[in-house]
């Protein structure tokens, strides 16, 4: 846990056009910032960013938020991890707190000690690279011979590890890292009873493999020549900090690319990841060449549910797609596969095309997942009955892996004309399977949830509804003009005076109103709360409180830019907005028009009271008139808010 008083370091220290200004190119508008939406692919900047107000909205996403928000939204960072960053960003020390165990503390103090270390490697890396005469005569020239820029080598940060055997050891020992550290990156080996240690990688080219959020956590080294016996990668082994099965490289780089366009391309290699990058496709990420894991679908599924899957047109590739298909369909993902022409795999691919034509073959040719395995296992059972039998039973197998029912539905329809199998043959072979799943299945979820480590939640699409519409409205006024003084008059057209925060929480106690919103309600608690300390909580504070939630409410209403969506006025017909310097009239037509709603549960209750068969005569006349009181005062107010209805 990071201290409060951290917390608060780091939030009076960010600055809010700083950190956007290191991912979005910023210009004056006003006293505004303004730029080209990083969550879209806009033409025309609609991306604002108020360094008086510490907060920042996207119109073209209708995203918005604070410095932190603004780094869980871009880098899809956690909390902490946003935090973190800014902390290093602004040279502040992160003390944590919290009863930690010493083992705790000691496991804390490893990750980060191997953290350092293996930064300090890919940096010792990159150098042996740039500025060694071995570096560039070996490792340079073998990236400039497959085709990498100098601008591809920077950006994936590649390295070159001398063929000294003992070069980044004694570098290393030398900067004050001790054995056991060197040890347990993974970076230095040792004999049994040895104390001095020599290079994991050497005379290879080095690929750093990312966090998520682009600390360096362990390295592949690629053989130089092709005639040596040795392996021609070569991995950091598993650490504390280094999780293969948790880890796909380029998803640091890939990352930005992959939200804006909704739609993640997998491959095999390192070499493949890179390259289509330098080809201008970068919505890409490696498995590494192992099998796909449950964990790394998740890394995917943080940014889109449209994955497809690049592989070599050999058996062993499209066997591999087929294992890679089954557990993404089980992550309720969209699957689609690409096969390359023989010989191609998508790095000679991208090394050979342009962007264009890439991306024209790739949409061209990427076929459904249950078309391409159906063809595949077609080919191959040509007219065996036998071979069909069991392909079909593959195929429904891979269809019931699919959570969603209707997907489902929609897929066996698609088998039936593909492997022309009638559909009742196809569903009840679906039944039996899915049967025999189930078990299964609601075991593994289980397993599954009880591990799972806390994800972000995401603000809900609020539902258009012209009481949703009005309860949004009032807060947008507590927000943005919370504490304003207003002119205001009483049912008898006595004029008084107060803020807008006192007449909405006074309104609300009086009439006993609530927000059906339960956000709203809570930011209407936290109003009360501060009301109480005699302290008027408009978006100001709502802004820098440590919820994306309500942070992103208030720096929406913040913006003077916003109005209701025209759509919501259209379609709703409630809203004339009125000036903005005329809140008095504002606050007072939201307040009326929020009554109406409590009028017309009244009304609808009374009707229902009266459809009573049973109900007396005198019931009956209460009832009738208690309606047509209401439906006058009803009226009465929609005239007042100069509205025809
Ligand atoms: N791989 C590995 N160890 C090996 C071989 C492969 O870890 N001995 C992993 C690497 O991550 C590699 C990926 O599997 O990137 C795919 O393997 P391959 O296609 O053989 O390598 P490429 O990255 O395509 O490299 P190259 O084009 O240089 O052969
Ligand atoms: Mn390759």
């Amino acid at each position: 846990m990071i201290s409060r008083q951290t917390i608060d370091a780091i939030f009076s220290a960010a600055r809010v056009e700083e950190v956007i200004g290191d991912f979005v190119s910023l210009k004056r508008s006003g006293s505004n910032l303004k730029g080209l939406s990083p969550f879209t692919d806009e033409k025309t900047p609609s991306f604002m960013v108020s360094p008086a107000k510490q907060i920042w909205k996207d119109f073209s996403s209708g995203k918005g938020g604070n410095a932190v928000t603004f780094l869980m939204e871009h880098e899809q960072f956690s909390y902490p991890e946003a935090l973190r960053w800014l902390a290093k960003r602004y040279g502040i020390e992160i003390q944590e707190d919290g009863e930690q165990t010493d083992e705790q503390k000691e496991e804390m103090k490893l990750r980060e000690s191997l953290y350092i270390i293996t930064e300090f490697a890919k940096k010792y890396f990159e150098e042996q690279l740039h500025e060694t005469e071995e570096g560039k005569n070996i490792g340079l020239a073998y990236f400039k011979e497959r085709g990498f820029n100098q601008s591809t080598i920077e950006k994936f940060e590649l390295g070159y590890s001398p063929a000294k055997r003992t070069a980044f050891t004694e570098a290393a020992e030398k900067k004050g890292y001790g054995k056991s550290l060197l040890e347990a990156s993974g970076l230095s080996i040792y004999r049994e009873g040895e104390t001095t240690g020599y290079d994991r990688f050497r005379e290879r080219v080095i690929f750093p493999i990312h966090s998520f959020s682009g600390r360096p956590l362990g390295f592949g080294g690629r053989i130089l020549r092709n005639d040596v016996k040795a392996a021609k990668y070569l991995n950091s082994p598993e650490s504390e900090i280094y999780h293969k099965s948790k880890i796909l490289y380029g998803i640091f780089q890939s990352k930005q690319a992959i939200l804006k366009q909704n739609e993640c391309l997998l491959v095999e290699g390192y070499m493949d990841v890179i390259s289509l990058h330098q080809a201008g496709i970068e919505n890409v990420v490696a498995s590494s060449g192992t099998a796909l894991t449950v964990d790394q679908i998740r890394l995917i599924k943080r940014l889109t549910p449209n994955v497809t899957i690049l592989y070599d047109g050999d058996a062993a590739g499209i066997n591999a797609s087929f294992r890679g298909i089954d557990l993404i369909l089980e992550q309720e993902l969209n699957v689609k596969v690409l096969l390359f022409p023989n010989g191609e795999d998508p790095d000679s691919f991208a090394q050979k095309h342009s962007s264009e034509e890439i991306e024209e073959y790739i949409k061209e040719n990427s076929t459904d997942f249950i078309r391409f395995k159906a063809n595949v296992l077609l080919e191959d059972a040509k007219d065996d009955p036998v071979k069909k039998a069991e392909l079909v039973r593959d195929i429904i197998n891979s269809i019931s892996l699919i959570p969603n029912i209707v997907q489902r539905e929609l897929y066996v329809q698609e088998a039936s004309k593909l492997l022309e199998v009638r559909e009742e043959v196809l569903f009840k072979e679906l039944a039996q399977s899915l049967q025999r799943r189930r078990k299964e299945f609601v075991d593994r979820k289980k397993a599954e949830t009880e591990t799972r480590p806390m994800e972000v939640v995401k603000t809900e699409k609020i539902e258009i509804n012209p009481r949703e519409v009005v309860e949004a409205d009032l807060i947008r006024l507590i927000m943005q003009y919370g504490d304003l003084v207003v002119d205001l008059s009483d049912a008898e057209g006595n004029a008084y005076q107060t803020t807008v925060i006192e007449e909405i929480i006074n309104q609300f106690d009086v009439n006993d109103l609530d927000f059906q919103n339960e956000l709203y309600k809570n930011i209407l608690e936290d109003v009360k709360l501060g009301f109480e300390a005699e302290e008027l909580r408009t978006g100001d504070f709502f802004v820098k409180m440590f919820d994306a939630q309500k942070t992103e409410i208030a720096s929406e209403a913040m913006f003077e830019k916003y109005s209701l969506s025209p759509n919501w006025k259209d379609k709703l017909n409630i809203f004339i907005k009125p000036k903005e310097n005329n809140i008095s009239k504002e606050i007072f037509d939201v307040i009326l028009r929020f009554k109406t709603f409590y009028l017309d549960d009244e009304i609808k209750k009374c009707s229902e009271f009266l459809k009573d068969e049973e109900l007396s005569g005198d019931a009956r006349q209460d009832q009738i008139e208690k309606v047509m009181t209401l439906t006058r005062t009803r009226s009465q107010i929609f005239s007042k808010l100069n509205r025809v209805l």
